[in-house]
């Protein structure tokens, strides 16, 4: 739990596994002492020790860039990247802020708009606040903590509040800074591009500044918000792994500095480029929340903890723990040329092979035949669905499936009722030329009229067509990003008030229809972040439906995230965008890894291929309980092996699922190693389910097995599913 004790002035985190120390030094500085392993007392006592010596010497005779810092401030002799800075009225960046107070209380205050973490009344979760003062100029830091002692997490926000007699701007503001004592460190970054989202990357931290970010208003393709840090190499069993996560869906950063000393600082938080924030007297602003993980034992302990952490804590609503209904989605197989008949063609055949939701995509408003139109438009397109919205839908739910429909509520088209009326709602720079993207423009979210105009549209397409699940899209990042509402003093808060606007209008869409299920998306995977599964239980995890692919997108987006809040799909062959044709197998169990669904028009398909979908259905719906709530285990990965596995568990371990896919043909010579499955219970015998094998679970974890169909696979794309029970 959280302590504090007031002769050495130290405040200790103790997770069920670790210990986070910050001590307040003689000059009321504040300073990071350790984040680790669980401390015995003789442990902390000498790292006590070891820092006052430092932090008195440090603090008298030499810059502060000696020593290991909590939420930094800048201008004075650590010239390190600062966790903020204030521009004060005279002009002046630098600024000192002391530590004064602190509480430790049950639970966690409620921040108000934007996603957060949930706590319920029977965890025993607690918040350490630490209030910070700049005297000279009458300005507050409180930095607050919440431990999730279960699972080894510290929830980090700050709040900057000015109470002088004149306003201030803030250049920037993080939600967590500290300082990590020499190394070496390694970092694992997920750079990715559309259909190409999330590879893992991994390597040396190097002297300088890395800088992971985003600037283009979403979290984005490019990088996750989402990173690791291990001291020395790790492996998914052993190493020591800190993980970062934002609960954040715009601007976001993670800078990471590797200082001369060989000392690390990690700051996360918004971007601090162009972002500045106007603070008059009385006013405050509050960061979003940052995840801290960590882990002593490799990657796997900590996906897991941050797996549970997002389940229990982040996704909220009806949906937490109902199992996902599995979907048929009519994107990839019609794109925008549909109409009523053949949508139901595609509902029957989903229904005859056990599909339980159709989801309507994109095209059924305005006069949408292509990605040129209509967005903001939000009444149904009558020449293609003449019998309305609610036609359908009745016609749907008469098949015994339920009904969901794509939006993109973010999104203008030039070509559109909408932009006729109101030109200047799009965000826009006066003079300047607005740019497009896939033919759109980006509405200003950050004004509550637009927000309105899409609540109550949204709401009567949704309310009148009985729709029981959304598909909430955004397909381009943010340009020209100014509005002639804000004053210009502040229209560096504009890519900030976007983002809350956002969470505004999810919130209230949310609470209007609690038991709607909602997916994220963003031109696939652009937005698959902690913010957005606040409010949406599940993303669309990528554009790209290809079956190898999507091993690796799927195997590095769980790093960080539970495969419930991935969507996983099986589409038809040759890919629509890679244009390769993998076996129906292979799709299928790369799709029953995740949050399962069909992306195609199957109706189409030969009966054989639709019988053994059917047959693929009817077993994920036995073993969803098991791949949506159970524990995910990476085995092998797709990067550096010759065949990739990953395996499910259920929580009293009596029941394992192993999925074994062939990456790389065998060749003579080569020796396939078994495969060591993890997470089973030691002195229980599994049977393996059709393979007239029984294994005790030691010696699946000590020894391992392989598959007989693993030993000399060659050909194409072998894959297979192992039930243990
Ligand atoms: C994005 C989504 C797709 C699909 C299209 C529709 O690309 O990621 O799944 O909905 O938009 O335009």
């Amino acid at each position: 739990m959280i302590t504090f004790n007031s002769k050495q002035k130290i405040f200790h985190l103790e997770g069920q596994g670790t210990s986070y120390v910050i001590g307040v030094s003689p000059r009321e500085d504040f300073h990071h002492l350790y984040w680790g392993k669980s401390l015995s007392s003789k442990s902390l006592q000498k790292i006590l020790r070891d820092w006052q010596k430092r932090a008195i010497e440090t603090e008298h005779h030499i810059s502060r860039e000696f020593q290991t810092r909590e939420f930094p401030d800048f201008g004075h002799n650590d010239l390190r990247a600062p966790a903020f800075q204030v521009k004060q009225a005279d002009g002046s960046r630098v600024s000192e802020f002391l530590y004064v107070s602190h509480s430790i209380t049950p639970g966690k205050p409620d921040f108000g708009l934007g996603p957060s973490s949930q706590v319920e009344d029977s965890d025993q979760v607690q918040t350490l606040r630490i209030n910070l003062v700049d005297k000279l100029k009458k300005q507050e830091l409180e930095l607050y903590y919440t431990l999730y002692p279960q699972r080894n997490i510290v929830v980090r926000r700050t709040i900057l509040r000015n109470k002088d007699a004149k306003p201030i701007s803030l250049l920037k503001l993080m939600s967590s800074s500290l300082d990590f004592a020499p190394g070496p460190y390694r970092l694992v970054r997920f750079p990715g591009a559309w259909a190409n989202e999330r590879k893992m990357v991994e390597g040396p931290l190097l002297p300088g500044t890395t800088r992971l970010e985003s600037r283009r208003g979403i979290s984005s393709h490019e990088m996750n918000p989402f990173t690791m840090v291990t001291r020395g190499e790790a492996t998914e069993e052993k190493g020591e792994v800190y993980g970062f996560a934002l609960a954040y869906s715009g601007n976001w950063l993670m800078e990471a500095e590797l200082f001369r000393t060989g000392g690390l600082r990690l700051n996360a938080g918004l971007n601090d480029f162009d972002f500045e924030w106007q603070l008059k007297p009385g006013e405050n602003f509050t960061t979003p929340e940052c995840v801290l993980a960590y882990s002593p034992n490799g990657y796997s302990q900590l996906s897991l903890d941050l797996h549970h952490f997002t389940r229990e804590k982040v996704i909220r609503g009806t949906w937490q723990y109902k199992p996902r209904p599995i979907l048929i989605n009519n994107w990839e197989a019609t794109y925008f040329k549909f109409n009523h008949d053949k949508l139901m063609k595609i509902a029957k055949a989903g229904k005859e092979a056990g599909i339980e939701l159709f989801v309507l995509d994109d095209g059924w408003f305005g006069k949408r035949d292509n990605d040129t139109t209509s967005l903001g438009d939000w009444f149904v397109d009558k020449r293609k669905l003449p019998k309305g919205l609610r036609g359908l839908s009745d016609d749907i739910h008469g098949l015994g499936l339920k009904f969901g429909l794509w939006i993109e509520p973010e999104m203008i088209s030039p070509q559109s009722q909408l932009y006729k009326k109101h030109p200047d709602w799009c965000l826009h720079v006066p003079g300047r030329k607005r740019r497009m993207a896939r033919s759109q423009l980006v509405l200003d979210m950050s004004r509550p009229e637009i927000r309105d105009y899409l609540f109550d549209t949204i709401s009567k397409a949704l309310e009148e067509a009985r729709v029981d699940y959304v598909k909430w899209d955004m397909n381009r990042s943010l340009s020209e990003v100014g509005n002639r509402v804000l004053s210009p003093q502040k229209q560096g808060e504009l890519y900030h008030r976007y983002m809350m606007g956002v969470y505004d209008l999810m919130d209230r869409l949310n609470r209007r229809f609690p038991r709607v299920l909602f997916e994220g998306c963003s031109g696939g995977g652009a937005r698959f972040d902690l913010g957005v599964l606040s409010y949406h239980p599940q993303i669309w995890t990528s554009d790209n439906t290809d079956g190898l692919e999507r091993l690796f997108i799927q195997y590095a987006t769980s790093f960080a995230y539970p495969p419930i809040a991935m969507g996983a799909h099986i589409s038809s062959v040759p890919n629509h965008i890679t244009h390769r044709s993998i076996p129906l197998k292979w799709r299928a169990l790369v799709a029953m890894s995740g949050n399962f669904g069909v992306e195609a028009d199957i109706s189409k398909w030969s009966p054989r291929d639709r019988k053994e979908l059917a047959g693929y259905i009817r077993f994920y719906k036995e073993i969803r309980p098991l791949v949506q709530f159970g524990d995910f285990y990476r085995l092998e990965s797709p990067y550096n092996s010759l065949q990739t596995s990953w395996m499910f568990v259920n929580k009293t371990q009596t029941e394992a699922l192993l999925f074994v896919f062939q990456v790389k043909p065998w060749t003579k010579g080569t020796k396939v190693p078994p495969i060591k499955l993890r997470g089973l219970n030691p002195s229980k015998t599994y049977e393996i389910k059709g393979e007239k094998l029984k294994i005790s679970g030691k010696k699946m974890m000590k020894v391992g097995w392989l598959p007989k169909a693993f030993r000399t696979a060659r050909g194409n794309y072998h894959s297979s599913l192992y039930r243990l029970i």
